[in-house]
Parts: C-alpha cells; structure tokens; sequence
C-alpha cells in the first residue's frame, strides 16, 4: 500500500498508462510522479538517486510506482530503463526526458569550463536524445505516445542561466521540434514544457538558497503566486494527457509571463 491517493475514475487523465520519468526522484520529476499515479497512471522512475527513487515509489505503492537506476548519459541504462518498462506493463505511453543539471555559477565565458559545459549537455541534451529515441523505438510500432521534454526559459531566453544551461535547452528546444515532425508520422506527440526558478534541490543548490529561502520573484511578471513543481507538473500531465491529443512541438512556458517583458523597457514598472 502507498500514500497516493488515485481520484476518482473519471476525472483521471492517464487511466490506463505507462509513463517513464527520467529525473523522477527528486524536485518537479517526482511531483510529475505522484500526480501521474493520482491520475490512474503506472510510472517508473528513472534516476541516479537511487535510495530516493525507491523511497519515493514506497510511498506512491508499488502498484503505481517503479524505481530503474537510469543515467540518461548512457545508452544502456536508458534503453535499460524503456524495456524494462515493456516488460513489466507491455508498453510505453508517456515519456518524460525530465532528468537535467545546471552546472555551477562560473558565469564569464572566459572563466567556463569545457568539461562542465559537455556534462551539462550530456545529461540536458544527450539524455533527452536518449531518451526520445528507444521511446520512439517502442512507440513506433504501436503508432501512439506522448514524449515531454523539459528544457526551460533559457530555450527561448538569454542571460537567465549559464552559457551552457542556455545553450541545452536552446538544443532540447531544438530537437523538440526536429523529432515532433518525423514522430507526427507514426502518431506520436513531442512537445517541451520550459519552467523558471522552480523551488527544487537544483535551485536551491545554484542560487545557494536554505531550506525555506523563497526565491527571487524576479523570475515571474505574476505577483501573488510563487511557482513550485507541483505547477510544473500540472502542465506536463496536459501534455501527457489525451487532452492534448492535437498539440506537438509545443513549448509550454510555465513562468508567469516571465519570458514575455523586458523589465528595462516595460511601461508597467511603476
Ligand atoms: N529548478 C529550476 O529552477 C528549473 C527551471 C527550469 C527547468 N528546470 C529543469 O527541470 C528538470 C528537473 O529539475 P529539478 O528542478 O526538478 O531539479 P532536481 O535536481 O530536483 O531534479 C533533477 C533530477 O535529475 C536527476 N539526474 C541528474 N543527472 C542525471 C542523470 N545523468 N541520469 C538520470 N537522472 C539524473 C537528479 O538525480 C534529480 O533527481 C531539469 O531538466 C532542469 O534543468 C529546472
């Protein structure tokens, strides 16, 4: 027994299946989790924590939730992952190349380092590719599925993050939309969600926050309502979900009209 507690049969939006969640153990990944499992779906967690990941399928219960140890940097361990998931529920509905890091604060080109920049495209960018190809392996045939990416503003944004974060999610963005046109062909959707500042672990690690340190509301145009991976979630269950079922190449921007102003220009600052 788990401490998810599934909804009722017809508000369920993913009754029925079977999602992967690279990335799942901790922060938005493991939010994207519990509501996939709340909403009828069986996951399996693919992560490199791997004491975390199991603990957190204890809690969601062992009939919704799986934990695979899965770096997204090794072919491997991610077809690893998507075959063990066809074994275990004879399919794959859902794939959340979710898994990412940022690097650490060395903002100057000059003062950037090639091998953090090749591990931050590693796991961002290699690991999504990874990722969307043995999920359309096992989806082509079948002519169905759902591949969410997540990249984040600095897929259409500079200067938010470092040089190298920026330019992975400018290349998940890219191979967004590359692999959504040859997938549309077998019936499969491949759409982006791309949040700011979420409260996770990586976050707070970057902008060396505590605990209970909220973030800048730089990172927002909404007053009033501070994002959290609850809400990241939220709109990857959209995309996940038959609701969306005409959307692909899709980048859903979770950030509060962030991206949208340029605060140095805008009218509204008073
Ligand atoms: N936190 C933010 O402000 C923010 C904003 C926009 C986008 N994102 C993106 O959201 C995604 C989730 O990050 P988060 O904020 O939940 O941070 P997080 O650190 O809480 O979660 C990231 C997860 O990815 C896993 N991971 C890292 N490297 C891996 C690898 N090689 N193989 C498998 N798993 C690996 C980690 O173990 C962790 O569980 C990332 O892609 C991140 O770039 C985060």
């Amino acid at each position: 027994m788990g401490s998810v507690s599934v909804i009722s049969t017809a508000a369920r939006r993913l009754e029925g299946k079977v999602a992967l969640i690279t990335g799942g153990a901790s922060g938005s990944g493991s939010s994207a989790a519990k509501l996939f499992c709340q909403h009828g779906a069986k996951v399996m967690i693919a992560d490199i924590q791997d004491e975390l990941g199991h603990s957190i399928c204890k809690d969601l219960g062992p009939t919704h939730a799986s934990f695979i140890h899965s770096d997204v940097t090794n072919e491997m361990d991610v077809q690893n992952a998507i075959d063990n998931s066809l074994a275990k529920h004879g399919k794959l509905d859902v794939m959340f190349n979710n898994a990412g890091i940022i690097g650490t604060r060395k903002l100057s080109i000059l003062d950037s380092d090639k091998i953090e920049f090749e591990n931050v495209l590693g796991v961002n960018v290699i690991g999504t590719f990874l990722g969307t190809k043995h999920a359309a392996r096992v989806m082509i045939p079948v002519r169905r599925g759902s591949i969410i990416n997540t990249a984040s503003v600095s897929s259409i944004i500079g200067a938010a993050t470092p040089h190298s974060y920026t330019s992975s999610n400018h290349a998940v963005l890219g191979l967004t939309r590359n692999t959504a046109v040859e997938l549309g062909r077998f019936g499969i959707r491949v759409n982006c969600v791309s949040p700011s500042a979420v409260p996770t672990s990586m976050a707070k690690k970057f902008f060396d926050l505590q605990d209970d340190d909220p973030l800048d509301d730089i990172y927002s145009n909404l007053k009033g309502v501070a994002l959290k991976p609850e809400d990241v979630a939220q709109a990857v269950l959209y995309l996940a979900s038959d609701e969306s079922k005409y959307v692909s190449g899709h980048n859903l921007i979770v950030d509060g009209g962030y991206s949208i102003f340029n605060q140095a220009i805008s009218l509204f600052n008073e």
